[in-house]
């Protein structure tokens, strides 16, 4: 069997032993959302340590743990703190705990994270619904082997963002008044930030926000057929927009500040998601 479905398989038996819990939703916890978890209803705790062959995030403030509860009545798996590439791992162990929410049941995949703003529009504390993505200065998740079990060899990429859930997401802002900007997300290796030559040139090439996660987990999300929608917390406006040095101090303090916002347009479009049926579309 291929090595990595194998450790896969190991994780859910590990979580299986614990836990019958099945979500529909995984939530995905940027900087922004730490605190997130404190307003579902939980039903479960699990700690990444506690899984056997977990991958483990070492980066300040973010925490390592699956929350599993109720938003607004739906089920919801949410990852506090996930795994990034700068941190050294594999890409396949980065994408390894998207893989294990969609074993675990989730069908709709929430992605978030903080970002630094391209687009001249934007300003530090915006948030953005992701339309589409480049992932092309990171390597993908799906290189080797493939695994068939998940999904096919050359899976379509033509709607990685459901146009669905993207118009959930406006609706929901629209009704609370939240102001909301779109656009394409750029994903880097990190951890350094990206020189003002870097930014024009992301610019050029069609990107509005900037950030080090994301793209390669909605790659091997999309990969295994789940329905995916994303939010950006812009934290800061991208190197040479802003003529100030970044730091990642000011990511934190921008994301906790648009935090309330952002914590009620994913709570309000999570139970929008309630009644929504899988495989529709786009061929799921
Ligand atoms: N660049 C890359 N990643 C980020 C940034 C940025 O400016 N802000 C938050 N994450």
């Amino acid at each position: 069997m291929n090595h990595d479905y194998e450790k896969l398989l190991n994780c859910v038996k590990s979580v299986r032993n614990r836990t019958s819990f099945v979500p529909k939703v995984a939530l995905v916890l940027g900087s922004g959302l730490g605190n997130y978890a404190e307003s579902m209803e939980v039903e479960m705790i699990l700690d990444y340590h506690d899984i056997d062959g977990f991958p483990i995030s070492t980066v300040p403030g973010h925490k390592g743990r699956f929350v599993m509860g109720y938003v607004e009545k739906v089920p919801v798996i949410a990852m506090q703190g996930r795994v990034h590439y700068y941190e050294g791992y594999a890409m396949e162990n980065v994408v390894l705990p998207i893989r294990l929410m969609k074993m675990l049941g989730a069908e709709i995949l929430f992605l978030t994270n903080a970002a630094g703003g391209i687009c001249s529009d934007f300003q530090a504390g915006d948030l953005m619904m992701i339309t589409d993505q480049i992932s092309s200065f990171v390597p993908s998740p799906l290189i080797g082997e493939n695994i068939e079990e998940l999904g096919t060899r050359f899976p379509d990429m033509s709607e990685i963002y459901s146009k669905r859930l993207q118009e959930v997401i406006s609706s929901c802002a629209a009704d609370f008044d939240i102001s909301l900007k779109k656009g394409v997300y750029l994903q880097t290796t990190g951890p350094n930030f990206e020189s003002p030559a870097e930014i024009v040139m992301y610019k050029t090439l069609g990107a509005d926000a900037v950030g080090m996660s994301t793209a390669c987990e909605a790659i091997a999300a999309k990969h295994m057929g789940m329905e995916i929608c994303g939010i950006s917390c812009i934290s800061n406006l991208a190197a040479g927009i802003s003529d100030r040095p970044l730091c990642h101090e000011e990511v934190q303090e921008s994301a906790d500040r648009a935090a309330s916002r952002f914590e009620k347009l994913v709570t309000s479009a999570i139970g929008r998601m309630k009644e929504m049926k899988i495989g529709g579309q786009n061929g799921l």
